[in-house]
């Protein structure tokens, strides 16, 4: 794990990191009620933030959690926390809660005030002899909610996935439910099969993850074809690779699939294609 850097943002104001409190009756706290993003920053810029907006709009909607900023007041404290804390690459988080109340209930009152807080973390690069070995992956049945789209701080369920697949000396789980692959437990997932790259759509299944929508625009920069479409349980023992995608894990390719060596059990050649445009795309837009 990084340690968070030195200064955060809590409710419009950047403080030291070490000094931040909230209420223990935030209903964050109490009720997991709320949500966050994790935008990853590439020279200093947030990468993709007008679709971590679009999400962040989505999930409060959904939740009928008052937003408290336009945009351009959410960029602004972003820039804000990401320049008080050096620059550079790294890692920002974003949780909005719907506030603190003087007790315990489940129906919130109206009119509430958000808890805002934000940290970054310096994002590490994985190493080339990481990326050589690839990650190792089991699959588990997805016993999350079935409200996968909103990326809600209530994440009791991956904890466990990723415990367990941790357990079994895994990185990351794939879940799987009613025989249909659905995400990984904090990634998205991509398979290939005789050349044909293929990822699950969006559904109430999965998070709608920023990383697969740049990976998809890769994929047809790079001019091979994409298919969107539900993956059944079993194409993913014959998959020539798997790739799994993340904020803050890019796109990284899976060479062990429940302890059995997928493919030639070395990163796939389309995997190393797609992995070098991206490193591109990330450049040219940080520039
Ligand atoms: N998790 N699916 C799930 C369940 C996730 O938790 C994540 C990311 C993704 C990928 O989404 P994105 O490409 O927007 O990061 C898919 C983040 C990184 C986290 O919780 O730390």
């Amino acid at each position: 794990m990084a340690d968070a850097l030195s200064t955060c943002l809590l409710d419009g104001a950047l403080l030291p990191t070490s000094s931040a409190r909230i209420s223990p009756f935030d209903r964050g706290f109490l009720f997991g009620d709320g949500i966050y993003e994790v935008v990853p920053c590439y020279g200093g810029r947030p990468f993709r933030l007008p679709a971590h907006f679009d999400r962040l709009e989505a999930g409060l909607d959904a939740l009928g959690i008052h937003n408290p900023y336009p945009r351009a007041r959410w960029a602004e404290l972003i820039q804000a926390l990401i320049t008080a804390n050096g620059g550079g690459d790294m890692g920002l988080y974003l949780e909005i809660t719907r506030g603190t109340e003087q007790g315990r209930d489940f129906l919130p009152q109206p009119g509430m005030n958000p808890t805002i807080f934000g940290f970054c973390w310096r994002l590490e690069v994985a190493r080339p002899e990481q990326l050589e070995r690839g990650i190792s992956v089991v699959t588990l049945e997805d016993i999350r909610w079935l409200r996968c789209d909103i990326k809600s701080i209530a994440l009791l369920a991956p904890v466990m996935l990723r415990m367990e697949a941790k357990r079994r000396g895994a990185d990351e789980a794939i879940l799987v439910r009613q025989g249909r692959l659905a995400e990984g437990s904090s990634s998205a997932v991509f398979v290939v099969n005789d050349g044909r790259i293929a990822t699950a759509p969006a559904s109430n299944e999965r998070l709608p993850s920023i990383t697969r929508l740049v990976v998809g625009e890769v994929i047809v920069a790079l001019g091979l074809p994409l298919e969107v479409r539900e993956i059944h349980h079993d194409e993913i023992y014959t998959s020539d690779e798997i790739w799994i995608a993340s904020a803050t894990r890019e796109v990284m390719p899976v060479t062990l699939l429940d302890g059995r060596a997928l493919g030639t059990g070395k990163p796939g050649p389309i995997w190393r294609r797609v992995f070098d445009e991206y490193q591109a795309f990330k450049k040219r837009e940080a520039a």
